[in-house]
């Protein structure tokens, strides 16, 4: 199912839920409190850890499944979109907080950690932004005080109510080179360092984070964020943790390294989490893809759970029904951990198992 047509389905049966017509599928309401089946935060918290998922909002306030599924089985969420520039700041000095505020107030009503996603990115910026910058009527100048002028008020927007902040979102290439977005050409480097320090200015508590996709084991990009953390934790420079995005194809093998990455980052005294995990196939499913999607999983999974400075596993959301993965990939899908009806995938399975069995 395609999202949209996801996302139309779900307004269809909130409406019949409302009317009293529809119930939601029974396996959105397996009695999953029961002795071997309890949520996986349950069986985090166990192993300390903070299991999460990414969340759309729209499915969040219209498809009841969706909503009880998101509160019973993780303890940490992060917004897949509402909290982008985009949306927060859709008019310059004109900010709207309502849906991020709206996940704030349902982690809070969950037991849930929200994780900020993100302050400083070269997509999903608002137009105003990227129109002025390639006009010319924002300077350079005036663009390091707009910069700052976000991050200070998005950090202090949410102070004390978000426990990572990803501050900088995919600022490097493949070969370990800065990727030439509108920040680096207009303010050289240092907008990094400057986006870490004027983020724990406004809220000392939060722990800062770089994030990044194909950085799951050791390669050029990855080494290029260990390098860069050295030489800014050196500067005195607030750098705490690093995000690995774990966006896998089962196309491909499995990243080779991933805890040796892992342990690197740690050695520093630097937090890590898998922040975007989801593991696409190409279509049509069948069991042995399903098989190797499940093991995927486990891998990063006990990765993490070896290194104790891995403090959180967040999937970019956990039902096929809402993955943005189809609209990106062509031909791809079924990347999350239950399939569009909510059940359970081998890869749901194998995460359970994980989660129960690991001995930190
Ligand atoms: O909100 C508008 C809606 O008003 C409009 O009608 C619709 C028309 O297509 O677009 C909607 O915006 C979409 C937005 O998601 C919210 O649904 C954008 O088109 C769409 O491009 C955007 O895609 C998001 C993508 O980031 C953008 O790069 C995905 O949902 C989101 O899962 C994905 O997440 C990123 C992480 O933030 C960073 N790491 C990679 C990851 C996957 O790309």
């Amino acid at each position: 199912m395609s999202r949209s047509l996801g996302r139309a389905a779900a307004a269809a049966v909130a409406t019949l839920l409302a009317l009293g017509v529809a119930a939601p599928s029974v396996s959105a309401q397996e009695p999953l409190r029961s002795g071997h089946d309890k949520p996986l935060r349950d069986l985090a918290a166990r192993q300390d850890l903070r299991i999460g998922t990414a969340v759309d909002m729209e499915a969040l306030g219209s498809d009841r499944a969706y909503r009880s599924r998101t509160a019973r089985e993780f303890n940490s969420v992060t917004a897949e979109n509402v909290m982008k520039w985009e949306v927060v700041e859709p008019e310059r000095g004109v900010h709207d907080w309502a849906e991020a505020d709206e996940l704030v107030r349902f982690a809070q009503r969950n037991g849930q950690a929200v994780r900020g996603h993100t302050l400083v990115w070269h997509s999903q910026l608002p137009a105003w932004l990227t129109s002025g910058v390639a006009d010319g009527s924002i300077d350079a100048a005036e663009l390091r005080r707009i910069l700052r002028d976000h991050v200070t008020t998005q950090v202090k927007h949410f102070k004390g109510e978000i426990y990572e902040w990803d501050v900088v979102n995919e600022v490097f290439n493949e070969d370990g080179t800065l990727r030439e977005s509108i920040w680096l050409q207009k303010l050289g480097p240092s907008y990094i360092a400057d986006a870490f320090r004027w983020a724990h200015a406004a809220d000392p508590k939060a722990k800062l984070f770089f994030n990044d996709y194909n950085v799951e084991g050791v390669n050029a990009k990855s080494t290029a964020y260990y390098d860069l953390a050295v030489r800014l934790r050196q500067q005195g420079v607030p750098v705490h943790g690093f995000g690995i995005q774990g966006h896998l194809d089962i196309g491909y093998g499995f990243p080779q390294d991933v805890q040796a990455n892992l342990e690197r980052f740690a050695a520093l005294g630097m937090r890590t989490a898998f922040t975007e995990v989801d593991v696409r196939m190409t279509l049509p499913v069948d069991d042995a893809k399903l098989a190797r999607q499940a093991d995927d999983y486990r891998r990063l999974l006990a990765a993490c759970l070896n290194v104790r400075r891995c403090t959180s596993f967040t999937v970019w959301g956990f039902t096929d029904k809402y993955s943005w993965v189809p609209e990106w990939f062509s031909g791809q899908g079924a990347a999350n951990l239950l399939d569009e009806e909510y059940a359970a995938k081998p890869a749901y399975t194998a995460v359970r198992h994980e989660l129960a069995a690991h001995r930190r």
